[in-house]
Parts: C-alpha cells; sequence; structure tokens
C-alpha cells in the first residue's frame, strides 16, 4: 500500500504550506481532512489540484464514523492534526466552536486513532504517530523579565482559544499515559508567511497597508509575540515526526520577539520601500481598545528540540517578513478570494462596533 498520512486542517493557513512543503519532500499520500471553516481554502491548495497523492476530503474532525472509515480505508502511518479554531478575538466572540473542535474533535480523533493503532499489525503500531499541533499560549503570560517557556512550564491558559487548546494537550498526554498511544505535541510560538488569513496581525496589517486601510492597534500595542516563519514550522513538524521519541513535546520557537508596534512599524516601512505611492502608511497606525485579558508576552525555550532533534530556525524574521509582503503582492487574487463577505462581516463587527476608538 501507498504510504499515507492523514493531515487534519490542511487548507488552513499552517496546513497548507505543512502539506505542499511534505509533497516536495516526501513520497507519502496526503489525505486531507478539512470541514472548510471560514479559515480553510480550497484556493491554498490550488496548486495541488489533479495531483493524485493529494486526497481532499470535506469534513469534519468531530466526526466519528468519518474519520473511522478514513483511517482504516488509507491506512496512515501518521495523523498530522492542525484543524483547530485558531483565533483568540474569535474565541472571545464565540467559544462554543473552539470547545467544539479543539476539545471534542481532538477528542474523536484520538479515540478513532486509538482503535486503528490498537488494531494494527505489530510493525504498523510500532511506527505510528499521532502529532498534535499546539501553541506556545497554553502557558499563559509572561513578565517582561521572565525566562522563556520550556516544556515544563506550568499549563495556565488566558483566553477560550488557549483553553482549548490546553485540552486538547492534556487528552493527547493522556492518550499517551493511559493507552500508550505514539503522541507528539508541538506548542510553537505566532507564525506569519504565506496563505495567512488576514485576520492575523502580520497579514492583516500588510492587508491595510496596501489598500490604504486603518491598521488596527490593540492597546499600547507594547504586548510581545516570538514569530517564527512557517515554513519552519513545517520543518520541525517533519522533523519531530521523523526522529522524536514517543510521547515527547517540544516547544518550536523562531527565537524572534517583537513588541506589536515594533512589527506594525517594520511592515509599514517595508510596504512604503516596496510601494512608494501612499508612504508613509505608519500614518494609518490607529491604537484602539484593547483586546479583553490581553496576554503581555509569550517567548520560547527552543533548546530541547535543538539539542535532541538539532532543528532552528532558518528564516531571519526581517527577511521572512519582506518575503511575505512580496507573496502577498504577487498573490491578489487568493487576497480577493478570501476577504468577500464573511471576512468583511467579521472586520464589520470586530473593528467598526466593539472597538470604535
Ligand atoms: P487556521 O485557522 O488558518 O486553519 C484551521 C483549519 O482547520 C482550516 O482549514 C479549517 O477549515 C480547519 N478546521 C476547523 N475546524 C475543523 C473541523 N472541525 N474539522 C476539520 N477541519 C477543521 O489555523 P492555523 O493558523 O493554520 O493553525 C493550525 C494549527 O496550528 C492550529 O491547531 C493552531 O492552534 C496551531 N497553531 C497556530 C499558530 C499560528 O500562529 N497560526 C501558532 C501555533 C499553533
Ligand atoms: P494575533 O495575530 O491575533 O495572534 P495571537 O493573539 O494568537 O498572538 O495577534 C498577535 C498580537 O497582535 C496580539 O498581541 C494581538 C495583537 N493584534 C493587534 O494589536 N491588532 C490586531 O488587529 C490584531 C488582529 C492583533
Amino acid at each position: 500500500m501507498q504510504p499515507t498520512i492523514l493531515v487534519t486542517g490542511g487548507a488552513g493557513f499552517i496546513g497548507s504550506n505543512f502539506v505542499r512543503a511534505w509533497m516536495a519532500a516526501e513520497t507519502d499520500t496526503v489525505v486531507n481532512l478539512d470541514k472548510l471553516t471560514y479559515a480553510g481554502n480550497r484556493a491554498s491548495l490550488a496548486d495541488l489540484d489533479g495531483d493524485p497523492r493529494h486526497v481532499f476530503v470535506h469534513g469534519d474532525i468531530a466526526d466519528a464514523t468519518l474519520v473511522a472509515q478514513l483511517l482504516g480505508q488509507h491506512r496512515p502511518r501518521a495523523i498530522v492534526h492542525f484543524a483547530a479554531e485558531s483565533h483568540v478575538d474569535r474565541s472571545i466572540s464565540g467559544p462554543a466552536p473552539f470547545v467544539q473542535t479543539n476539545v471534542v474533535g481532538t477528542f474523536t480523533l484520538l479515540e478513532a486513532a486509538r482503535e486503528y493503532w490498537s488494531r494494527a499489525p505489530s510493525g504498523e503500531r510500532d511506527a505510528f504517530r499521532f502529532l498534535h499541533v499546539s501553541t506556545d499560549e497554553v502557558y499563559g503570560s509572561l513578565a517582561p523579565d521572565d525566562r522563556p517557556f520550556t516544556e515544563r512550564s506550568r499549563y495556565a491558559p488566558n483566553s477560550p482559544y488557549a483553553a482549548s487548546k490546553a485540552g486538547a494537550d492534556h487528552l493527547v498526554r493522556s492518550y499517551r499515559h493511559t493507552y500508550g498511544l505514539p503522541t507528539l505535541i508541538g506548542n510553537c510560538s505566532n507564525n506569519y508567511g504565506p496563505y495567512q488569513f488576514p485576520e492575523k496581525l502580520i497579514p492583516l496589517t500588510i492587508f491595510n497597508a496596501l489598500r490604504g486601510g486603518r491598521i488596527p492597534v490593540y492597546g499600547d500595542g507594547a504586548q510581545v509575540r516570538d514569530w517564527l516563519h512557517v515554513s519552519d514550522h513545517c520543518a520541525a513538524l517533519r522533523t519531530m515526526l521523523a526522529h522524536a521519541a514517543p510521547g515527547a513535546t517540544y516547544n518550536i520557537g523562531g527565537n524572534a520577539e517583537r513588541a506589536n508596534l515594533e512589527v506594525v512599524r517594520a511592515l509599514c516601512a517595508l510596504v512604503d520601500a516596496m510601494r512608494p505611492e501612499g508612504a508613509p502608511r505608519s500614518r494609518l497606525i490607529e491604537h484602539v481598545a484593547d483586546r479583553p485579558g490581553h496576554d503581555r508576552r509569550y517567548a520560547i525555550d527552543g533548546s530541547a528540540i535543538a539539542r535532541d532533534l538539532g532543528w532552528r530556525p532558518r528564516v531571519a524574521f526581517d527577511e521572512g517578513l519582506r518575503a511575505t509582503i512580496e507573496w502577498y503582492l504577487a498573490n491578489g487574487a487568493w487576497v480577493d478570494s478570501v476577504t468577500s463577505g464573511e471576512y468583511r462581516r467579521w472586520i464589520d463587527v470586530q473593528y467598526c462596533v466593539s472597538r470604535r476608538a
């Protein structure tokens, strides 16, 4: 049988980058299970249309019958689980889908994986991996002088999004501990790069800088995030699948801590240099009401994955930002296709009603 992996959420930002990189680097078939929520776009995978190694399945990870059928039919050697509701602001205005997909959906997937794995022949059972893609936000917020998060940091999720991801992490951990399922967890910092839906800080800033819209900065803009180019995250996940010991958890970061205002100003300056008409974009920056419960700082200690697996981030932040703007400039059709109806409704509610300065 053709070696196969099952990817969930492969039509989203990180998932689509992962599938593309996987297809280029490996020989496996990819079965891609995605519900195509507002964040999932077939257009992000258009270049793979017609490739027999990419099998797209439109469906929900919380559909136990569908997931069991896919596992039985394709017999994957790994599940790489990206599917989630992923936007903190949306989790604040409507947390229910976060609990449903991130907690119940992950539980459903784990149950199906346990059933499939426990009945597999011993060779397949030994090789199988369940790789759960998670976030540094499960650890809560750091003070300016705190040490970065390690794999031993206490879980202290602050948003409904982070709490739902923490719940999923705990379920994955328990399936390792109780049933021996060969799980892996990656807790990664903020990603950026091509195909990111323009509701997150970096693509939203690029989108608005290019079209002359206002650029919203929450509160004082001094909140700090660690930024990792999505290609580096995907490489880290491939490395974990190939080399990490079952049960391992790794923090994955970019060694690029930046304050939000610094990121927004850097993007404005880069867009000004590439498209001088309309400069200076910094005039578009507008401080708006802060996010409730806003975490002040995230930072990752990535020494464990570097030491154990030799993975380190390669893309320098400034270079990654420049390449990301170039990608958005060259892919106007993709941007247009994802910024229609539902997107406009979200922007209206989020920025024009609830956050009017
Ligand atoms: P995204 O919102 O861009 O994509 C999520 C994908 O999951 C979409 O294609 C969506 O259609 C799909 N999906 C949602 N609910 C589903 C369901 N019930 N069944 C099947 N598919 C469903 O998210 P992303 O930014 O690509 O994040 C991917 C994963 O990485 C998430 O688990 C997220 O928590 C994690 N993560 C993201 C970041 C980041 O900075 N974006 C950082 C660390 C970890
Ligand atoms: P975001 O991209 O939503 O990722 P996360 O909340 O998962 O870290 O936000 C990154 C940072 O940027 C976060 O501190 C919130 C802030 N932010 C703004 O200041 N303005 C915005 O319009 C958005 C979307 C985010």
